[in-house]
C-alpha cells in the first residue's frame, strides 16, 4: 500500500475542517471498531434494504456465468457483500479482487468468503482507493459500495478506479444520495440523525461511529454532481439511477 501524501490538504469532517491525512484515520479507527457488527448494523440501519441495492449493482454488472476470464476489483469491499454476490452470480472464469484499507474489515470479509465456500474465486488486497496497488489495465470491472465518500480525495480515487480499468472496462459506484421527495426527506434526516447513532450505541456500545457515517453521508454530493465528478475523471458514458427514492444511487462509467 502507498503512504499517503504528506502535503496538508484539508478535508471536511463533521463540525470542523481537519487534516486530510487525519480523516483517513478516523475513517480507519471506525471501522476498526465496527468490523464485528458491520453486517448486522446494516441490516438494522436500512431495514435489510441494503441487500437489494446490492443485488441491483451486481445484476448490473452482468457477470458471464461461462468460463471466460472475467477480474473485478470491489473497492472499500469491506465484510465482502459486494464479492460474495460476484463470486456467487459469475461461472468458473469470474475472479474477484476484494480491496480495502481496513485489516479489519478484510478479515472480516476473508472469513466470510472462506465460510460460503468461495475462496477460489477472491482474493484480499489491502488497499488504499487513492494510490491502488495494481498496474493499470488489470481489471475488467470496478465497483465500490458505500466506500466512496470515505475517501478522502474522491477524484483521486476514481482517477484510480479509472486506471486499473481494462478499456472496455466499466466502473460501478453504490453510494448513499440525497432524498429529494418532500416529508419523506426530513423524515429520513431525522432518522440518520438520531436513531442510526442510538442503534450504533446499542449493538457496538459507541454512537460516534455512527455520528460520523451519517454526516459523510450528509456531505457527499448529490447524484448529478458525483456524475460529473466521474467525467472529470475520464470515465465515458456516465449515468446513475437513483434508488429508494434517492436514498441512494448507482453511478456507471466505462473505460474507452
Ligand atoms: C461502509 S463500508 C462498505 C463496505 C462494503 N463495500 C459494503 O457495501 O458493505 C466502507 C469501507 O470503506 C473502507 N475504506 C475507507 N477508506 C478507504 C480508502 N481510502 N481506501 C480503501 N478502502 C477504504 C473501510 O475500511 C470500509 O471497509
Amino acid at each position: 500500500m502507498a503512504d499517503r501524501p504528506s502535503n496538508r490538504r484539508m478535508a471536511p469532517f463533521g463540525d470542523a475542517d481537519v487534516e486530510a491525512s487525519a480523516k483517513q484515520t478516523m475513517v480507519n479507527e471506525v471501522f476498526a471498531k465496527v468490523a464485528s457488527k458491520y453486517d448486522q448494523m446494516n441490516d438494522l440501519m436500512s431495514f435489510g434494504l441494503h441487500r437489494l441495492w446490492k443485488d441491483d449493482l451486481v445484476a448490473m454488472l452482468n457477470v458471464p456465468r461461462n468460463a471466460r476470464g472475467f477480474e473485478v476489483l470491489d473497492l472499500a469491499g469491506g465484510t465482502g457483500d459486494i464479492a460474495t454476490r460476484i463470486a456467487a452470480a459469475g461461472g468458473a472464469g469470474v475472479r474477484v479482487t476484494l480491496g480495502d484499507i481496513s485489516p479489519a474489515m478484510l478479515g472480516e470479509g476473508r472469513r466470510r468468503i472462506i465460510r460460503e465456500r468461495l475462496l477460489q474465486r477472491c482474493r484480499f488486497a489491502v488497499t488504499n482507493a487513492e494510490a491502488l496497488a495494481f498496474r493499470g489495465g488489470s481489471f475488467d470491472a470496478v465497483t465500490i459500495a458505500f466506500g466512496i465518500r470515505n475517501v478522502t480525495e474522491i477524484g483521486r480515487a476514481l482517477g484510480e478506479a479509472r486506471r486499473v480499468l481494462k478499456p472496455g472496462g466499466r466502473f460501478l459506484c453504490l453510494e448513499f444520495s440525497r432524498v429529494d421527495v418532500p416529508g419523506v426527506e426530513a423524515l429520513y434526516d431525522l432518522y440518520s440523525r438520531t436513531t442510526i447513532p442510538a442503534l450504533g450505541k446499542i449493538v457496538t456500545g459507541d454512537g460516534q461511529p455512527y455520528r460520523y457515517l451519517v454526516e459523510s453521508i450528509r456531505r457527499f454530493p448529490d447524484a448529478a454532481s458525483f456524475a460529473r465528478k466521474m467525467e472529470e475523471a475520464g470515465f465515458a458514458q456516465v449515468s446513475f439511477r437513483m434508488l429508494s427514492a434517492g436514498v441512494v444511487a448507482i453511478h456507471s462509467g466505462w473505460r474507452t
